[in-house]
């Protein structure tokens, strides 16, 4: 046991956010670690009851915890008036300024073989300022797109840690093809990483915009130079699709600028098996937000159909950043070998619900 348990906030949210939230709990609470949960409410349900979806005490009491798990939340389509996103309010107050997917294969038909890279998205600006405007009486519309040298810095020194963690965690246990694995092989990329050094990709398109994506590519390449052990490459974004959709097998660390970042993500998770395994998390310097990449699922909510392993995923994520890479590792193992059993949710075209899931996870766990 740890001398001083982890606080934990958990913020549920609506729908299936319900569900997994409690579910990655359960294999928290599975591991020789302490932990002190705290429940916090966000999103549209306590919106329609208070009138805010972010409510004060969730803002304040989450900057006392060491971590928080994140659940989903449900936006309205149409706008309403005093409702806004929790999820992007956090992000900011907390200058959680790195968005980290993990991209790794797993034992499901709908899985390539041989994937296991990170993707690094920074999270604060390009075009995401939302600086529009309307000119020439509404026919022309103009976007503004902001790159700093202060946050291409700080997330481009993510990247290279990252890069550096993640050949350590491979020293610690290779969890990622079991040998009973359905993918197990033995020219995967996996066994060749431990043989090599740990490599970034710098995604950019400063060929036409020479000066905000110059910006990025040339504070990227500067502060690769303070990580002489980690290679570096760079990668028009054009090309880095394409190249992502037909080799994803050779890349280890991908940094890119926010809306490239964005649109890569959601391309490589869908080379791995889908949503309801695709964890990500919001990391600043001290504090992590954890969440699966997946929405509130109001089609299936409530039915105790969700996968829970993008949020128990998410969660492992969460204890690597706070210095706990074995246990991180246990449970991406026992996600692992739940799947290379055969035990998948309807998502995956299983039947096994929620419950039974995370039970399965549970009994991996130390396997
Ligand atoms: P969604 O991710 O909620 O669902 C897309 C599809 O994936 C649905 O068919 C759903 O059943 C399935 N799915 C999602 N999670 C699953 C799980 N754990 N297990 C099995 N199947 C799963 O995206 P959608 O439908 O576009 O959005 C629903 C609501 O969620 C909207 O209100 C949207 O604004 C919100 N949303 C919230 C996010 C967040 O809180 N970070 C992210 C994305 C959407
Ligand atoms: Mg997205």
């Amino acid at each position: 046991m740890t001398e001083q348990p982890y606080r934990i906030a958990l913020i549920p949210g609506d729908g299936v956010g319900k569900e997994v939230v409690p579910a990655a709990r359960r294999v928290l609470e599975a591991l020789p670690l302490a932990f002190d949960f705290v429940e916090l409410d966000a999103g549209w349900e306590v919106f329609e009851r208070t009138g805010t979806a972010l409510p004060q005490r969730t803002a304040s009491v989450i900057r006392g915890c060491d971590g928080a798990i994140f659940g989903a939340t449900q936006s309205p389509s149409r706008k309403v008036e005093g409702y806004s996103s929790p999820i992007l309010a956090l992000r900011r107050q907390l200058d959680l300024y790195a968005n980290l997917r993990p991209v790794v294969s797993m034992p499901v038909p709908g899985s390539r073989p041989g994937i296991d890279l990170l993707i690094v998205r920074e999270n604060t600006e390009c075009l995401y300022v939302r600086q529009e405007r309307l000119e020439d009486g509404g026919n022309t519309a103009v976007a503004q797109r902001v790159i700093t040298r202060r946050a291409s810095e700080r997330i481009a020194r993510k990247a290279f840690e990252q890069a550096r963690a993640r050949l350590r965690n491979l020293e610690i246990g290779d969890w990622r093809f079991p040998p009973q694995s359905p993918i197990s092989n033995p020219q995967s990329p996996i066994s060749q990483s431990q043989n090599r050094p740990p490599r970034v990709t710098i995604v950019h398109k400063a060929n036409v915009l020479s000066l905000t994506d110059g910006l990025f590519r040339e504070t990227c390449l500067a502060v690769a130079r303070e990580f002489p052990d980690v290679q570096v490459e760079e990668q028009i974004v054009d090309s880095m699709i394409y190249r992502l959709i037909r080799e994803p097998e050779r890349y280890d660390v991908i940094v890119a600028p926010n809306l490239y970042g964005d649109i890569l993500s959601d391309a490589a998770a869908a080379l791995v098996g889908g949503l309801g395994l695709a964890p990500s998390a919001n990391a600043g310097d001290n504090f992590a937000l954890v969440e699966p990449v997946h929405g509130s699922a109001p089609d299936i909510a409530s039915q105790g159909i969700a996968n829970p392993c993008a949020t128990i995923l998410a969660a492992a994520q969460l204890l690597d950043a706070l210095g706990e890479a074995g246990a991180a590792a246990q449970i991406q193992a026992a996600v692992t070998r739940t799947l290379a059993d055969g035990i998948w949710s309807a998502d995956l075209g299983g039947t096994a619900g929620t419950a039974e899931m995370t039970t399965a996870v549970i009994e991996r766990l130390g396997d």
